[in-house]
C-alpha cells in the first residue's frame, strides 16, 4: 500500500478531531455500561482463548464507525473488532471500543473507550503518529483527551486539569504499570521481564486497560508503564495523551512504539526501564 498523504491540519482542525474524538467515545463508553446485558458472556475468541469479545465490543465499535462515516466519510477506520478501512484524507481513526474488555466482562470497572485520529501509515508499526485522541473512563466518568501541540487534560466530574507526567527519576521510586498480552508463550516471557523488574522498583500494577495505564502515567498515577506486544488501538489514544502531558512514548531503542515495546513515562525513567528490559 502507498504511504498515505500527511494532511496540513491547522490548530482549529485539530480542535475539531479532538472535540469529535472525546463525543464518541463519552458515547460509546455510555452505551457499553448503559445497554450491558446482564449474564454477559463471551461472543467469540480471536488470537486465542483468552483473547475475548462480547457482544458490547462489537456494538460499541459499529456505533464508532457509523458516527464516523455519517461525520467524516473520507477518513479511513483501524478498529480493533473489525475490518480496516483505508480513507482518502490522510486520517485514519483508531478504535478500541472497548479496552479492558477482560475487567469488562468480569465487571471490574476498570475499562474505556480509546478514539484517536492518526496520520501516516497505521498499518505499519511505528510509521503513524495520533494528532486528536480521547481516553473515555464510563464508571469513573474520567475524558482523557489530547490534540498535538496542547496540552493533556482529564475532565472528570471534580473538573478539568492539566495532565502532567511524575518528576521521579529513580527507579527505586517508582511505581511501574504492565499488562500482559493474550498469546501462552509471550506470557511466560512477560512474566519472567516481571520477576527482573520487580526487585527493582517501588512496585508493579496490572490494571487491565494499556489506554487506562497510559493515562495513568500522563495524570502521574503511575510513574511509568511499559508493555510489549500492543496493538495500535490499545496505544493510540493513549500515546498522544502521555505525550502531551511532558512525557515520552518509545519503542525498541527509543524509535517509535510498536508492537514489540511500548515504554511511556518522563524521559529520565523511560530511560532507566528501557536499559533495565531491553
Ligand atoms: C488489552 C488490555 C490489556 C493489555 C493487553 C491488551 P483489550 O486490550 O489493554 O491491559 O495488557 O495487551 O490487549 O483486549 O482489553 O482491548
Amino acid at each position: 500500500m502507498a504511504a498515505p498523504h500527511e494532511p496540513s491540519l491547522s490548530a482549529a482542525d485539530l480542535g475539531t478531531l479532538e472535540t469529535m474524538a472525546a463525543d464518541l467515545a463519552r458515547e460509546a463508553g455510555r452505551l457499553i455500561v448503559d445497554e450491558r446485558p446482564s449474564g454477559l458472556g463471551v461472543a467469540a475468541t480471536k488470537s486465542s482463548r483468552t483473547d475475548v469479545v462480547t457482544v458490547m465490543d462489537t456494538r460499541s465499535e459499529d456505533l464508532l464507525r457509523e458516527r464516523i462515516a455519517a461525520r467524516r466519510p473520507d477518513d479511513g477506520i483501524l478498529g480493533e473488532e473489525g475490518d480496516s478501512i483505508e480513507g482518502s484524507s490522510g486520517i485514519t481513526w483508531v478504535l478500541d471500543p472497548i479496552d479492558g474488555t477482560v475487567n469488562y466482562l468480569y465487571d471490574i470497572p476498570q475499562y474505556a473507550v480509546s478514539v484517536a485520529a492518526c496520520v501516516g501509515d497505521t498499518s505499519t508499526p511505528g510509521a503513524w503518529r495520533p494528532v486528536a485522541g480521547a481516553v473515555y473512563h464510563p464508571v469513573l466518568g474520567e475524558m482523557f483527551h489530547a490534540r498535538a501541540g496542547s496540552g493533556a487534560f482529564l475532565r472528570a466530574p471534580s473538573g478539568v486539569h492539566a495532565l502532567a507526567v511524575s518528576n521521579v527519576t529513580d527507579l527505586d521510586d517508582a511505581l511501574l504499570g504492565t499488562g500482559f498480552g493474550y498469546d501462552a508463550d509471550k506470557r511466560g516471557r512477560q512474566g519472567e521481564l516481571v520477576a527482573r523488574v520487580l526487585p527493582r522498583v517501588r512496585d508493579i500494577r496490572r490494571a487491565g486497560s494499556a489506554a487506562l495505564d497510559l493515562c495513568a502515567v500522563a495524570a502521574g498515577r503511575l510513574d511509568v508503564y511499559y508493555e510489549s506486544g500492543l496493538n495500535p488501538w490499545d496505544l493510540a489514544a493513549g500515546r498522544l495523551v502521555v505525550e502531551e502531558a511532558g512525557g515520552v512514548v518509545v519503542g525498541p531503542g527509543g524509535a517509535a512504539p510498536t508492537d514489540v515495546l511500548v515504554v511511556a513515562g518522563p524521559t529520565a525513567l523511560v530511560t532507566r526501564v528501557q536499559q533495565l528490559i531491553e
